[in-house]
């Protein structure tokens, strides 16, 4: 496949600051993709570059692809990777170059008359299937509202048991209104946190679990800690007694993105009962994962494509954890777009989980929105 044009253009994102928008032009097919920007972003993640500077690249860039004629997706995100020759794509920008990767992806299907979770699906060469959605429903860390004065734990989640996305969003809607109604009772009115979620004005981590668990005693339950923004380093007694007091599903990043002790001690204590989940600690890194096995640091992954740069790369590290067994998150970022590239890229993967935020902020429904557009054409 040629490329005849690209163009990219600064859009504003869920928090109305500027990030990058790419438009993909090949033989009278156009598409769009846009890129989230995360808000506690690990530092082994690939770099992003100010939106501004990737508009600059933007002809040097066209006049390096234009002349090539790609056959698959991991030819044109070799070429990129080749022409920004760094590990951490710090020099095109991680932004600008998996903007064109999701770009390219969409072209791919839609010219081959494919969905994009089927085209992810061959790629991959998983069997696709709908995931477990993980609602944040009450946030906190530096996603909260004023960032770092509530919750200390980032993120916690409201997981429907069922694989229906439809049904989820019905059990979260119901949910929500009554947490909603709930924390008004308690707290007065409250702000909305970065993914849409209620914020609590509670410096106590476990008031989040406690209000989830007294509006329904049997609903499952998951954390994102985002530990590496904690100022102090959380027990392993203390997880031990959220695990055994809260009907927990999963749990990422309980220790910072270095402690790979903290990391491998609760896998141990904890991993037969609950997903271990890494974020930070494994930035959809191929190399980071292999420590995390070596170390058996984790039994779950989060998986993001702006952490690693590229779709390719991202398919790669997918199939990398599920060769050691773990589950699969696919997640989004603290500051989103309306781009629904994600949901498409879980079921094509077969992950077990997406995770995208609260669907009371619309770059997040959008998401779910997606899941459900694709379940409706599931058996056909
Ligand atoms: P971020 O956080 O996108 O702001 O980095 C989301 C997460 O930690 O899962
Ligand atoms: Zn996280």
């Amino acid at each position: 496949m040629k490329i005849d044009r690209i163009h990219f253009q600064i859009i504003p994102d869920s928090k109305g600051k500027d990030t990058l928008e790419a438009q993909m032009l090949s033989d009278g097919t156009s598409v769009i993709a846009s890129v989230p920007t995360g808000e506690s972003t690990g530092k082994n993640e690939a770099k992003v570059i100010p939106p501004q500077k990737a508009l600059e690249k933007t002809d040097w860039i066209f006049s390096q692809i234009k002349d090539h004629d790609f056959a698959t997706l991991d030819q044109f995100d070799g070429l990129l990777t080749t022409l920004d020759g760094t590990e951490d794509k710090s020099n095109l920008g991680g932004n600008l170059i998996i903007a064109l990767s999701m770009a390219f992806a969409k072209l791919l299907a839609k010219s081959a008359g494919m969905e994009v979770w089927q085209l992810v699906s061959k790629i991959s060469g998983a069997k696709p299937s709908l995931p477990l959605c993980f609602f944040n429903v009450i946030e906190g860390g530096v996603h909260g509202n004023p960032p770092a004065g509530g919750l200390p734990f980032q993120e916690y989640w409201f997981i429907p048991k069922t694989n229906s996305p439809q049904k989820s969003l019905d059990e979260a809607n119901d949910f929500l209104k009554l947490l909603g109604d709930k924390i008004k009772d308690g707290y007065g009115e409250v702000e909305m946190g970065s993914e849409g979620g209620y914020t609590i004005p509670s410096k106590n981590a476990e008031d989040g679990l406690k209000i989830m668990q007294e509006i329904s005693s049997n609903a499952q339950f998951g954390l994102d800690c985002a530990a590496t923004k904690l100022e102090n380093k959380i027990d392993l007694s203390y997880y031990q007694l959220l695990t055994t007091n809260y009907n927990l599903l999963a749990i990422e990043d309980p220790y910072s993105e270095d402690d790979w002790d903290g990391f491998s001690k609760i896998t141990a204590s904890l991993g037969e009962k609950i997903w271990i989940i890494g974020d930070d600690l494994t930035t959809t890194n191929p190399k980071r994962l292999k420590m995390a096995a070596d170390k058996n640091a984790v039994n779950a992954v989060i998986i993001k494509p702006t952490q690693i740069g590229t779709v390719t790369e991202t398919i790669q590290a997918v199939n990398l954890a599920k060769s050691y067994g773990w589950k699969i998150v696919v997640a989004n970022r603290g500051e989103e777009t309306m781009d629904t590239f994600i949901a498409d890229l879980a079921v094509g993967i077969g992950a077990d989980g997406l995770k995208s935020g609260c669907p009371l902020q619309k770059e997040r429904m959008v998401k779910y929105e997606r899941l459900v557009e694709i379940e409706k054409t599931w058996h056909i």
